[in-house]
Formats: C-alpha cells, sequence, structure tokens
C-alpha cells in the first residue's frame, strides 16, 4: 500500500491502457469485472485525471441493475466523482495545470485509473482533506447544495426534515444544514444510526422503523411542522411529507427508493400554499454543472477546507473490490460514503 495514494511525479507518462470496471451485464455486485481499456484522450474543455480515489454512490447500484443508464456521451463505466491529479489537459490552462490536484464531478468514467472531466467540473481539493475524503466530496456536496439550498431555499434558523440521514447525501444534507444555522431532522433506519445523525449537527433524529415522522415532527414544533423536507424515498412518503410542511413549506424530491408513483390530496398544497420540486444532477449540461461548480467553491468550499463540514467515510475498498464496494452500500449497513481507492504498487 506504500504507494496507493502517491501523487505522479511531473512527466508522468500517460500508459495506453487502464484498468477499469465494467458492468458486463445488468444485474447483482458481480457483473463488475476489473477489464482493460484504452485509457481516453481529453476532447476540448476536458482534462485527463489520474484516478487516485473514487466515490461509491447509489446512482451506481441502480446503473449496474441496469436501471439507470448513463446520459448521451457519458463513459459507460461508472462512478460518478473523482480526486486524483490533472495529467494531461485540452482546456483553458488559466485555471487548470499538469499535476494539479483536484477533485471532480464527472458523469461517469469514475470507476477506472483515468478517466475524463469537464475542466469545469473540476476543484481543488479543499484545503489539508486527503484525496481519499475530496473523492466522497462531489456527487452529494453538488447534489444537497443545489437541491437544499437553491431549490429548496432552506434558510438560517428554519426546520429541514431529511430522510435518510446516515446516507451519504444525509450525512452531506445534515452537516450543510447545521453549518446554515438550520434546525436539522433527520430520519434514520436503527438507534445507532440515528446517533450519528445527532453527532453530525441534528437536532431531532427520528428511528423511522420504531416512530412514525410524521407524529414526531408535529409534536416537535408544537404543530407548525417543517419549512423544507429533502427527501430520498418517494412513493408512499410523498403524502407524508406534505403533512410535515407548514405554510409555504417546499419539498424537495431527489430519491425514488419507494417508488415513482404517489397520490396526494392536492387540496393540502393548495391550502398551505406549498412547492413541491426535485431535481437530477447527472442529467444536467456541462454549463450548468460548471455554474454549480462556482457556487460551490464560493459558498461550501470554505467550509470544507476550515474542517467545519466534510465528507464521513464509512469504508474504502480497492478498485477491484467494487462489488464489494456495492454489496456493502447495498446493505445499507453503512454510515456515510464509501470510496474506492487505486493500489499502483
Ligand atoms: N437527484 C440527484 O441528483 C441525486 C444525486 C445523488 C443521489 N441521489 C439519490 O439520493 C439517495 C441517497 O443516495 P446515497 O448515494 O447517499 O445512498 P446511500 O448512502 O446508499 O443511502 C440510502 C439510504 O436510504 C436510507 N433509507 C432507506 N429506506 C428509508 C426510509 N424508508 N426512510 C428513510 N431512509 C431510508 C438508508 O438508510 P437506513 O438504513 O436508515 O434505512 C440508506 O442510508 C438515493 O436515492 C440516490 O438515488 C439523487
Amino acid at each position: 500500500m506504500t504507494n496507493t495514494m502517491s501523487a505522479p511525479s511531473a512527466n508522468h507518462v500517460v500508459p495506453e491502457q487502464m484498468i477499469a470496471i465494467e458492468i458486463t451485464s445488468p444485474g447483482g455486485p458481480d457483473v463488475l469485472r476489473p477489464v482493460h481499456r484504452a485509457v481516453p484522450r481529453p476532447a476540448a474543455g476536458e482534462v485527463l485525471i489520474r484516478v487516485e480515489a473514487a466515490g461509491v454512490n447509489r446512482p451506481d447500484l441502480l446503473q449496474r441493475l441496469g436501471k439507470y443508464p448513463p446520459p448521451p456521451g457519458a463513459s459507460d463505466i461508472p462512478g460518478l466523482e473523482v480526486a486524483g491529479t490533472i495529467v494531461e489537459t485540452a482546456a483553458d490552462p488559466s485555471r487548470w495545470r499538469l499535476g494539479d490536484r483536484v477533485c471532480a464531478l464527472v458523469a461517469g468514467g469514475g470507476y477506472a485509473e483515468y478517466c475524463l472531466a469537464p475542466a469545469v467540473q473540476c476543484l481543488p481539493i479543499p484545503g489539508g482533506m486527503s484525496v481519499i475524503s475530496a473523492a466522497a466530496v462531489p456527487e452529494t456536496f453538488f447534489t444537497v447544495w443545489t437541491n437544499l439550498f437553491r431549490r429548496g431555499g432552506l434558510q438560517p434558523g428554519e426546520r429541514v426534515l431529511i430522510h435518510g440521514g446516515s446516507s451519504g447525501i444525509g450525512t452531506t444534507a445534515i452537516q450543510l444544514a447545521h453549518a446554515s444555522e438550520a434546525i436539522v431532522f433527520a430520519t434514520a433506519g436503527s438507534d445507532p444510526k440515528c446517533d450519528a445523525c445527532r453527532r453530525l449537527g441534528a437536532d431531532v433524529a427520528i428511528n423511522y422503523r420504531t416512530q412514525d415522522f410524521v407524529d414526531v415532527v408535529r409534536r416537535e414544533t408544537s404543530g407548525q411542522g417543517v419549512d423544507v423536507v429533502l427527501d430520498i424515498i418517494g412513493g408512499d412518503y410523498f403524502s407524508r411529507n406534505i403533512d410535515c410542511l407548514q405554510v409555504s413549506g417546499r419539498l424537495v424530491q431527489i430519491g425514488l427508493q419507494g417508488g415513482n408513483l404517489a397520490q396526494i390530496d392536492l387540496g393540502r398544497v393548495m391550502r398551505r400554499r406549498l412547492t413541491v420540486t426535485g431535481s437530477t444532477l447527472r442529467i444536467r449540461t456541462v454549463e450548468e454543472k460548471g455554474e454549480l461548480a462556482r457556487d460551490l467553491e464560493a459558498n461550501v468550499w470554505p467550509l470544507l477546507a476550515s474542517g467545519r463540514v466534510g465528507p464521513v467515510l464509512d469504508r474504502t475498498f480497492l478498485l477491484n473490490q467494487a462489488a464489494e464496494a456495492h454489496r456493502r452500500l447495498e446493505s445499507s449497513e453503512h454510515v456515510g460514503k464509501i470510496v474506492l481507492t487505486i493500489d499502483r504498487a
């Protein structure tokens, strides 16, 4: 492992071939197999990153199952976020140079020794953060920032309910909401996970297996409800989320783990003047993601650099253990993020 996290030297020669993890056919974790692939070469506006670590996210599981195909033009290799060193560039040299250490949001291709990224979707590794932690930042911080604060408009002093508080998304959302001085409610599926949510800044943590989150929110807010709900479940949570919102509340839908169909009494939306919104990150254009990157650099990077917020690392696996990493994420035993690392020793 001695050489695992070493940055390449200035005269690093990019090889022709690399190891990447391929989805051989839709299915369980074992369809993830290490293969040799040609190292991709940057087109205009892109950089090539020598990957040292890559984050694993629930959307990767959906892609592996054949339910979340990569958008047109994106790599078929899974992986939505990486961290490492820029070793080739076809982008404006005023921002990135060879040897720069970055993390990047990508639309695919992260589970590999080398990965292309649009230059505008790269950000410097914050402060003294390790490259492994940096690889766990882009997907959840981009998603949470744009949805909780930009779409949901969460303000200091407001109340927010975050479902799946121990997930990669949830651990990020709790910390950012807490840092913004919101009052944080979070749901999770066990008491230890609820404890983890509290340690990250949740004011009220609700074990959704033993408590009704609507009852708890109503009780804890003297019947008023919360201002914003960030939901990854959907399905029958939709109506219950509406029940949690106070006048002018906002529901932000970013996942559909419980199903994408819901029934709702629209009268409740009208009477309480609610806003229902949501978004997915991966299909946005490079320009939109670039704007978002600048927004994060200005507003979130200082929090990451100071250590006030940061990714919660559950476990790391070597790249060729991607199937094991998926099994762990699928088990939902994790708290926070799972990261693949590259052993070049
Ligand atoms: N819209 C976007 O752009 C975007 C981007 C990234 C991710 N996402 C979505 O965000 C979600 C989380 O992604 P991730 O990578 O953070 O995944 P993850 O770490 O695997 O988290 C999934 C979590 O869901 C929780 N969960 C399951 N059923 C629940 C329920 N009924 N109530 C509350 N929590 C429940 C599980 O916790 P328990 O063990 O406590 O049940 C688990 O922690 C996924 O649905 C993903 O597709 C959306």
